[in-house]
């Protein structure tokens, strides 16, 4: 018996990995984490599953549901939005079922970022302007920040910043970023990336949040950065003609000869 906990992707259903549709449809128990996993995902349950929507549950139960299963050998399936290694709430469940000494296997799946990123056609990492992005959040009521996670230390780098559980912060994102920016420096809010009701809202830091309407609510992004903008950027040396990397050698004397690992 092993409990699966598996990515079930940003929204669309056909973003869930294969290996996790399939883990999904050999469980006879699936949990899964509330109203940002779609129906479409829990179609892939077996016949007869027991499936179970954790929102309303506290940890002891939830555990208490895996453990039932393990006495009777049944596999589960635990699924949550997006990927697992951000903000899935994995980490306790895991540490409680190796105590108990219950199998688990993790499977990956398309983070929010990323599905928001494709909605806005962007690279967030572009030569020149960003080679890093921070995923982070604002303190809500559930979590605090650890102290050097501030906006203005991430800021600090001009990094691409995905913005996480932060939609309701807005207004003090804009303050505390536009020091570090400009009030120029490109923004978007992506409300459900990926769902058939997706909004993409695009403006700098001085106008966003004149931008913003009431329906846009916690399901949100807000990336912030100069690499959204899509132009000023260098382009990168991997395609440049006389790069030399290991499918594509170069004569000994080109400018970039021995540069790439790639
Ligand atoms: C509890 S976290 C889950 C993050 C998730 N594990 C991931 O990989 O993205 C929920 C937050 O993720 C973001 N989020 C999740 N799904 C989203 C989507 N489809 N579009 C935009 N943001 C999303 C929002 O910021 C939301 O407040």
């Amino acid at each position: 018996m092993t409990v699966h906990f598996i990515g079930a992707g940003p929204g669309a259903p056909d973003l869930l990995t294969l290996r996790g549709r399939d883990l999904i449809a050999a469980c006879p128990l699936c949990l899964y984490a509330g109203s940002l996993v779609p129906e479409a995902v829990l179609a892939h349950c077996p016949q007869g599953a027991r499936i179970v929507n954790t929102a309303p549950m506290d940890l002891d139960q939830i555990i208490a549901e895996i453990t039932a299963a393990h006495d009777a050998g049944q596999d589960v399936a635990r699924l949550h939005s997006g990927d697992l290694s951000v903000w899935s709430a994995m980490g306790e469940q895991l540490r409680r079922l190796r105590a108990l000494g219950i199998p688990v296997s993790v499977t990956p799946g398309v983070p929010s970022f990323a599905a928001a990123a494709a909605a806005l056609g962007t690279e967030l990492t572009l030569p020149g302007l960003a080679q890093s992005v921070v995923l982070t959040r604002t303190p809500g009521r559930a979590s605090s920040m650890p102290e050097r996670e501030t906006l203005a230390n991430f800021a600090a780098t001009r990094a691409t910043l995905a913005l996480h559980l932060s939609i309701q912060n807005l207004a003090a994102v804009v303050t505390e970023l536009t020091p570090f920016y400009g009030a120029d420096c490109p923004v978007a809010v992506v409300w459900r990336a990926s769902w058939p009701d997706e909004r993409l809202l695009r403006g700098t830091l001085a106008d966003i949040e004149a931008r913003m309407d009431a329906g846009i609510n916690r399901s949100g992004l807000i990336i912030v950065g100069p690499a959204l903008a899509g132009e000023g950027f260098d382009e990168s040396c991997l395609y440049a003609p006389g790069y030399d990397r290991r499918y594509r050698p170069q004569d000994a004397g080109s400018r970039w000869a021995g540069w790439s690992e790639e």
